[in-house]
Parts: C-alpha cells; structure tokens; sequence
C-alpha cells in the first residue's frame, strides 16, 4: 500500500454517488452505466453505496460542478441517506473540490472517480515498480488539491503522509505556512519517485531486452477491466494467477510461456485493466509498463462480450491505446465469456482493425485452440524462414537456436548441421553469415 491509501473500517464508509451528464457531449457511456460502474469501483475500494443522484447540464458549473440548488439537494441527501462519503464520478478541479467541501461539511469525505481509481490501485500494487508509480500518481493529484484540511488529515493518518514527507517532516521557512511546507515536500517528493522509476525502468528495459533476445514473439494482453485477462493467460499458459471479480485485481505485468501449435512457443504479458476516465496522472505514472505493450509483436485484446456495454468497453481501450501510441499495432479480438450467451456473440461494429476475431470462454476453456491457431498464424507472419549451415565446431550457436527459432527440418552433412528454421525478424542478422538461401 502507498502512502495515501486510505485506512478505513470498511462499514463504517458509506458513500452518495454523484454523476452528471452534459447536453452537448457523447459521452462513451450512459450516465446510469457511468455511476453503476463507479458503484462496483466503490465496493471495490471496501466503500458500501448507500444512494446516488444524477444532473443533466448545459455546462459544468465552474465554481460547484453541480448547479449550486442540486448542491444543497445533495448535502441534504448525504443526511437522510447516513453517508459520510460523496463520490463524483468525474474528476473535480481543485477549486470544486474546495467548494463542495465548504458545502458538505468536515464530516463528510469527498472523492471523485480518479481519487477512487487511485485509491484501489494502491491497494492492488504489488510490485515496487507498481507502488511508485501509483505513488507518484497520487501525489501529482494531491499536490494542486492540497489544502489546510487535507494536509492536516494526512498527518492524523499517521505513518502515511508522514514517511511521504508530507506530514510536516519539513522545517519551515521564515514567513512559510505550513501548506507552503507541505507542497514543497511533496514537489521534493515527486522528484525523488520520478528518479526511483527512472531507476527501475533502466533495469526494466535490461530485463525486456534480455527477453528480446530469447526471440520469442511477444504478445501482450489488453483489455477493459474485468474483461477475464488473467483467466485467459492461466488458461492458456496453464499457470496459476490471481483471478477475482472485482476491478483492477491485475496491476503489475506478468509474462507467462506459452505453448503455439506449431511447437514453438510465445511470451504472452497481462497488463493494467483499462477503465473509462482513467485519472490521466495515472496513465502518465503507468506509461512505463504500458510501454510493454507498444513493444509487444502482437496484442490481444479483451472483452467481455456478455457485458452489455461491451462495445463501449471497446472503444475506451481503442482510445487508451492511441493515447499511448499503440493504435497502428497488429492485434487479435478476443469475444470471452461466450459461456454466458447461448445464443453465440454478436461481433461487435468496431471491428476493422483487427487481424481476426475469436469467441472464447476463458473460463470454461472454449475457443482457445483457434485463438491458439491466431496468435500462431500472425506470430509466423512475423518471422522469417532461414537455411542454414552450422560447422560442428559451432555446437554453442546449434543449441542456441533450439532456443531461439523453431526447427522445421534438420539434417547432417559433411559440414555441419543444415537447418531450415524459422526466427522472429529482428534476430536474423546474427545468424546472417551462416546462411545458405534466405527464405521469404
Ligand atoms: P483486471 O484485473 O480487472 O484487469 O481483470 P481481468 O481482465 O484480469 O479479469 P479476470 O481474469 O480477473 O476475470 C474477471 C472475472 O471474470 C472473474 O470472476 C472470472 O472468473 C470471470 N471470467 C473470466 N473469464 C470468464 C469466462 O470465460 N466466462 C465467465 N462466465 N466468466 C469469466
């Protein structure tokens, strides 16, 4: 857990949605959706929903988001219902959150969708690499929202804000309010976080071209959160990782060997479930192991196609995925879950930038041998076919391309082993000079 994770009794959080939806925009989901998503991210985080209201407005109310009647109509609402906690299911500016604070009183604790979707991946980090950027993301929220209130919260935490060095650890200048103390601090702090992943993304990208050279294809999964990603890597893989429904329970990369009908094998990665208004620090911090994913030969996304917003699930992952310039890669969709629809998925209508679609039941193990038979088809794509002549003296190269390219004849000759293999493209000027024919 990272410093801002919040320590609550998980009963005593009882929380009043708030959504609002804007006249003139196409928002990718409805607001009832938005909020009954927000809802499941709220148990998520261990907080119980206890009522919500929803505003149609021509415009965001630059001083209280809501229309300031609908405001009063909340506050009033928060009594009846006993919440002590208000979630607004956009981000709010720090000047909103400053006046609908003023409005709602000290005892109620207000979030918005990206404080709630930071809060849960704290809880889920669980690799240093995960933790920091998660931190730093936190931070870079709190820093423009802090306020005489929230810095004096932080240090009741206890602990938390105070190993942050936000909690007052900092000397104060002369003329210096605390609040000028805290933001220092925490600048500090973010100059420190930001070195730190410096430092873990050098070793990062020693471990990933390290794995470059195994030469296998690389394939990494992508998908809305919940989409069913990790069952699919255990069942593929026939590994053992965590799978639970609830949101984000899969934050740091895994990468598991996968077996391709032809004999030779994959590197299959999960990666961070996708989420509509992902906080945008939070993909800023994630940028690194999102990297995973534009470096990958292929991707495969999923979606649960028994979701009844499937579509839109769709898009938000297309638009995650231009933001982090992944649009042009190849890829496979993956319908999962088709267990839940007797009647077979409808394709959904965004579908021309895919290689091919394949309905599956990760679950219940359905549909996995062609999706085998797709990744394997587009990974063989992407290599080459190569005749070569290794010298028996060169046994320590022979053996290496076991490991690295998949054999599709062999045989011996006065001088040496004459193969005909197949290797993923960027491998084939290391072994150039042993070449008899190059294939296409
Ligand atoms: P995040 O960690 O949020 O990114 O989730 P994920 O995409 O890794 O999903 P995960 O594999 O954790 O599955 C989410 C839920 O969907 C779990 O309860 C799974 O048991 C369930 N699930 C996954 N695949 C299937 C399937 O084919 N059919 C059915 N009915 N449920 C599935």
């Amino acid at each position: 857990m990272t410093d801002f994770a919040f320590r609550r009794d998980e009963r005593a959080e009882r929380a009043y949605l708030v959504g609002v939806a804007l006249r003139q925009s196409q928002a990718l989901i409805s607001i009832a959706d938005s909020l009954a998503e927000l809802a499941l991210l709220a148990e998520t985080a261990g907080i119980h929903v206890v009522g919500q209201s929803q505003q149609t407005l021509r415009r965001i109310n630059p001083k209280t988001f809501v229309g300031s009647g609908k405001l009063a109509e909340i506050a009033e609402q928060v009594i009846i219902c006993d919440a002590n906690v208000v979630i607004f299911d956009d981000e709010l500016s720090p000047r909103h959150q400053r006046e609908i604070e003023k409005q709602l009183g000290e005892s109620v604790r207000l979030l918005d969708r990206s404080a709630l979707i930071l809060d849960i991946f704290a809880q889920h980090a669980r690799t240093s690499e995960g933790a920091l950027q998660v931190e730093l993301a936190q931070y870079e929220y709190r820093l423009p929202r802090l306020t005489r209130q929230w810095t004096h919260l932080a240090r009741q935490a206890g602990g938390g804000a105070a190993r942050g060095g936000a909690g007052g650890v900092g000397l104060r200048g002369p003329g210096e309010t605390q609040l000028e103390v805290d933001r220092r601090e925490i600048t500090r702090k973010i100059t420190r976080l930001k070195a730190d992943l410096e430092h873990v993304r050098a070793h990062r990208s020693l471990h990933r071209a390290r794995r470059q050279v195994s030469g296998l294809p690389l394939v990494a999964l992508v998908g809305y959160t919940n989409a069913g990603k990790s069952t699919l890597i255990n069942a593929l893989s026939d590994s053992d990782i965590y799978v639970a429904d609830q949101l984000f329970a899969t934050l740091d990369p895994t990468t598991r060997r996968i077996p391709l009908p032809d004999g030779s094998e994959a590197l299959l990665s999960d990666t961070v479930g996708f989420i509509q208004k992902l906080p945008t620090t939070l993909i800023a911090a994630f940028r690194a192991t999102l990297e995973e994913v534009t470096e990958a030969d292929l991707l495969l996304h999923v979606v649960d196609i028994s979701h009844p917003n499937a579509t839109q699930h769709i898009e938000a992952v297309e638009d995650i995925l231009a933001e982090i310039d992944a649009a042009h890669m190849p890829r496979l969709l993956i319908l999962n879950k088709v267990d839940r629809l007797p009647g077979g998925p409808q394709p959904p209508p965004l579908i021309d930038n895919y290689a091919a679609i394949v309905p599956v039941s990760a679950r219940e193990g359905l549909g996995l041998d062609a999706l085998r038979d797709a990744i394997g088809e587009v990974a063989a794509r992407q290599s080459i076919q190569l005749d070569i002549v290794i010298p028996y003296q060169a046994g320590q190269v022979y053996s290496d391309l076991y490991d690295k390219g998949y054999i599709e004849s062999e045989r011996t000759s006065d001088s040496g082993w004459e193969l005909r293999l197949r290797l993923p493209q960027a491998l084939r000027g290391n072994y150039q000079r042993y070449a008899v024919r190059a294939g296409e």
